[in-house]
């Protein structure tokens, strides 16, 4: 055990409160995510419109707000008009496969319903234009127009009324279908929002963007004031061309808080571009892994088979759940300005929750969304933490210093619950942290629940499906204004006072 780490909270102090939509996912027609994994027609697990009941309970559960769809690199040539109505399979030129195109706009919103999130439409920015994107917003939420009696006529009477929408996916990047230079993007970005919001003024609109002053600077000079959010994306390790998943623990631990730094270089770009305020950050695709996809940015050939590494379990271990939960809390931190963030994926691919023919495995990272979306509340309280670090030493000799827990006291408005979060970053190393300053806040009960596994590999898979979990136990705290909480090495805790 090293040294205690000593969290300081002002109960009555709050910093922020946190929008639930920072625990979003993401649904790209990739691989397994969509065919397989949220809709199996056919599969004695799917119900009467196809969509998997095991997978919707399990995102219902998660409390999931929000799903963002149908790309990613997919959505860059997707002809969403050919997706309702009467549908043929197309090649999809992102992942160079057949589309069954058997799911589409009907069948994702029908799906968030289902799950009781808000669905979040990303447009197709590459190959499409202004007024597609504007007919899509017409096609759900308008009474009247050609697109809405399309709607009609497909069997939807009212309108859909989507509120969360953005214009493209990753346009700035060379491998995108339809890429495009800042200039362009301004321009474009100003047709499409002004176009969309005439069709329905109150959708809120993100673009794609990138945490760069200048980019920015061109786009939101050109229509920041029709934009409501700014989308940023982020991958931390990326599988090998050969479907190889990146192991080491400390290795991929230390970057534990670049998604921070991403945060706050975006904050300080809106803050000098004056949208500070005005515009909130989707972080709308994260995740520790990337996708393995062989030769995408390469455009050589696609390899499907090796996409099929994703799918392997053992890739997925408490250092995904640390990270997860240490990205979750610097939303928190910054909840000022991080208003929405969606995982990517949801599902299969290395999402949190695998399908299988017999049903799911819930992946380590899936337990901390549990703790976090269940367990921790909408005021940020404000804290200071003081905490030993460790260094990590990576392959190339360079050593960085990760701080040993991560912490974030949250609680409901109301004041009757709190739940703070814990995080012990260190691979081999309990902590203890010492928790002040909730003295006369009226608590008497404590339930710590902690996800955790035997070693820092540990993992679910189909024949283990609990070999990382959540425990739950009561603590008995003589001091509210002064105790302490064990955290076990490679941890992710949230403790509840009552
Ligand atoms: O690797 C997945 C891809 O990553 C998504 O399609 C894209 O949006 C991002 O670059």
């Amino acid at each position: 055990m090293s040294q205690p780490a000593i969290l300081d909270i002002l109960p009555d102090h709050v910093d922020g409160n946190r929008d639930m939509m920072i625990f979003g996912h993401f649904l790209e027609h990739f691989h397994r995510q969509i065919y397989g994994g949220v809709y199996e027609p056919g599969s004695h697990l799917a119900d009467e419109n196809g969509f998997r009941r095991d997978v919707i309970e399990a995102l219902r559960k998660i409390k999931t707000p929000i799903i963002r769809w149908p790309g990613g690199c997919f959505v860059s040539a997707y002809p969403w008009k050919k997706g309702v109505g009467q549908r043929v399979p197309y090649y999809d030129k992102a992942w160079r496969v057949e589309e069954p195109n058997s799911f589409g706009t009907d069948e994702f919103l029908r799906f968030c319903r289902e799950v009781g999130a808000a669905p979040f439409i990303c447009t197709n920015a590459g190959t499409g234009s202004a007024e597609d994107m504007a007919d899509w917003v017409e096609y759900c939420n308008l009474e009247i127009g050609e697109w809405a009696a399309r709607r009609r006529a497909n069997g939807h009477d009212q309108p859909f009324n989507v509120r969360y929408w953005s214009i493209g996916n990753e346009n700035y990047g060379a491998w995108e279908m339809g890429a495009k230079t800042a200039d362009e993007w301004a321009r474009l970005v100003l047709e499409a929002a002004k176009m969309m919001k005439r069709v329905d003024h109150r959708i809120e609109l993100a673009i794609a963007s990138i945490p760069d002053l200048d980019w920015n600077a061109k786009v939101l000079r050109a229509a920041g004031d029709l934009l409501d959010w700014i989308s940023i994306h982020g991958y931390w390790s990326r599988a090998s061309d050969e479907g190889v998943f990146e192991k080491g623990y400390d290795n991929l631990i230390a970057r534990a808080f670049e998604p921070e730094e991403r945060i706050v270089a975006v904050k300080h770009i809106l803050g000098s571009l004056g949208y500070l305020g005005k515009l909130r950050i989707a972080f709308d695709e994260w995740n520790l892994r990337g996708w393995c996809h062989p030769n995408f940015m390469s455009f050589g050939p696609a390899d499907h088979a090796l996409m099929d590494a994703n799918d392997i379990n053992s890739n997925y271990n408490m250092a995904d759940a640390v990270f997860t939960a240490c990205f979750l809390n610097s939303c928190l931190r910054h909840c000022d300005v991080v208003g929405m963030a969606n995982f990517s994926p949801a599902v299969n691919t290395v999402g949190a929750i695998f399908t299988h023919a017999d049903g799911i495995v819930l992946r380590p990272t899936y337990h901390v969304f549990d703790l976090f979306a269940n367990h921790s509340y909408g005021e940020v309280l404000h804290s200071a933490l003081a905490t030993p670090s460790f260094d990590v030493k990576s392959d190339d000799g360079t050593s960085t210093s990760v701080r040993h827990l991560d912490a974030v006291a949250t609680r409901d408005s109301a004041g009757g619950v709190m739940g703070i979060t814990l995080v012990n970053l260190h691979g081999r190393e309990g902590i203890s942290c010492r928790i002040r300053g909730l003295g006369g806040s009226g608590f008497d009960s404590a339930i710590l629940r902690t996800v955790n596994g035997e070693s820092a590999e540990s993992y679910n898979n189909i024949d283990r499906p609990d070999a990382v979990a959540i425990s739950e136990r009561r603590l008995t705290i003589d001091d509210m204004n002064d105790f302490s909480v064990d955290c076990p090495a490679h941890s992710v805790s949230l403790l509840n006072l009552v």
